[in-house]
């Protein structure tokens, strides 16, 4: 395997696993993308082993620490049964998750989500592309799945240098895909949705509001395919108001009504724009005793920070207008450029200005098979809090 000299501080065990193109020292020649190298530093010990792309700035992404290591089949397939174990520790193996978070399993560049019987994955690195039968494999002889898709459709692909497609690797299922998780029916748009078709970084996410939403007029914003609002009418919501951008989001969030028995008449599908949307609910004079919200990532770009932070200020302060004394509200950030920090500031700035006061009740995360490790910061990237108006 050949050897790339990088800048980094001796004694440094984990760094972050993309080493840019700046830090890059020495580097033998033709050298093909998507290669495996060991990475040394200055004084010539190994800190690890990664796939290299001179296509991006992110020019190697380390897979493995401190050893020179070859993701061979056997040890994609070692990876995969690990990552499983540590989701069994949470989860029921009938039930939907994340198999395979990327970095955090060590894994870079690999989403693999677990949809009811089969898999969706996605190949976001070079180096990765070039073991994708070794993945089929690993899954179909682990798991014996009913389909494996492959969703490859990312921004991630482009800085690459790589093509977006989908494609059906393995196997049948038909699309909209039924799934069972959480006690709960869902239609998972595979092809078309969002995502892989679900957001199962939320799962444990809904359990925990689903507490609140007995007898209780509940607001979901950002809803997609309602999951939360699913949740709400399972737990005995008097009424759930579900708004989102998507109609083919929101006539899935129908017919997953339907399939879980519930009462049609308790939920009230809005499709717009939330921001428009909140000005027009706030006519109406309704108040709500819980709200979530959740949307998506406001921006990729650090620099457009100060941007974010103000629509998301914004939209705070329309959501506090239209809660209920005593209401709760979950709020969330997904965008890495808004920390835990960001989002508590940014719900200061709105209790300024206002006549209540808001409590914090709890820190919410993305679920746990969405691990978290702290030699990849970006791996957290779901932040939560429950809120009260008092
Ligand atoms: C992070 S997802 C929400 C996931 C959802 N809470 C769940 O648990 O499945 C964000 C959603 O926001 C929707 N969206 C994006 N921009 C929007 C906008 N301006 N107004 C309404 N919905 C929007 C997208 O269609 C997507 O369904």
């Amino acid at each position: 395997m050949k050897k790339i000299k990088i800048n980094i501080s001796e004694g440094i065990k984990f760094p972050h696993p993309y080493i840019l193109k700046s830090r890059i020292l020495e580097i033998p020649v033709n050298m093909e993308k998507g290669a495996e190298v060991t990475l040394i530093n200055k004084q010539g010990k190994i800190v690890g082993t990664g796939f290299y792309n001179p296509d991006t700035y992110k020019t190697v992404r380390i897979h493995t620490y401190g050893e020179v290591k070859f993701l061979d089949y056997k040890e994609i397939e070692k990876r995969i049964k690990k990552a499983f174990k540590k989701r069994k520790e949470f989860f029921n193996e009938e039930e939907s998750f994340r198999l395979i978070f990327s970095e955090s399993d060590l894994l870079t560049g690999l989403i693999i989500d677990k949809i009811g019987k089969g898999f969706v994955i996605q190949i976001n690195s070079a180096g990765m592309e070039k073991k994708r039968e070794f993945i089929i494999k690993a899954l179909k002889e682990i798991f014996e799945p009913e389909f494996i898709y492959e969703k490859s459709d990312s921004f991630a692909r482009k800085e690459e240098g790589l093509e977006n497609f989908k494609k059906l690797l393995f196997g049948n299922f038909k699309n909209p895909c039924e799934i069972f998780t959480e006690g709960l029916y869902f239609l998972v748009d595979i092809e078309n949705g969002q995502k892989t078709g679900f957001f199962l970084d939320q799962k444990s996410n809904r359990l925990e509001m689903a507490k609140y939403a007995k007898g209780k007029v509940c607001l979901d914003l950002f809803s997609y395919t309602g999951a939360f609002s699913i949740h709400f009418l399972k737990n005995g919501a008097e009424k759930v108001f579900a708004i989102d951008i998507s109609e083919r989001a929101l006539k899935l969030l129908k017919e997953n009504t339907r399939i879980n028995n519930l009462d049609e008449r308790k939920l009230t599908v809005i499709e717009g724009d939330v921001f428009e949307k909140l000005r027009e609910i706030k006519q109406w004079k309704i108040e709500f005793d819980l709200i979530i919200n959740d949307p998506p990532s406001f921006t990729h770009k650090k620099r457009k920070k100060e941007n974010a932070l103000k629509g998301y200020k914004n939209l705070h302060s329309e959501i506090f207008d239209i809660l209920k004394g005593k209401g709760i509200l979950a709020t969330f950030s997904c965008t890495h450029a808004i920390d835990i920090k960001d989002l508590i500031e940014t719900i200061s700035g709105v209790q300024k200005s206002r006549d209540f006061v808001i409590g914090l009740k709890k820190f919410l995360f993305q679920s746990p098979c969405h691990p978290i490790v702290f030699y990849f910061p970006e791996s957290f990237y779901l932040k939560g809090v429950v809120l009260s108006k008092d």
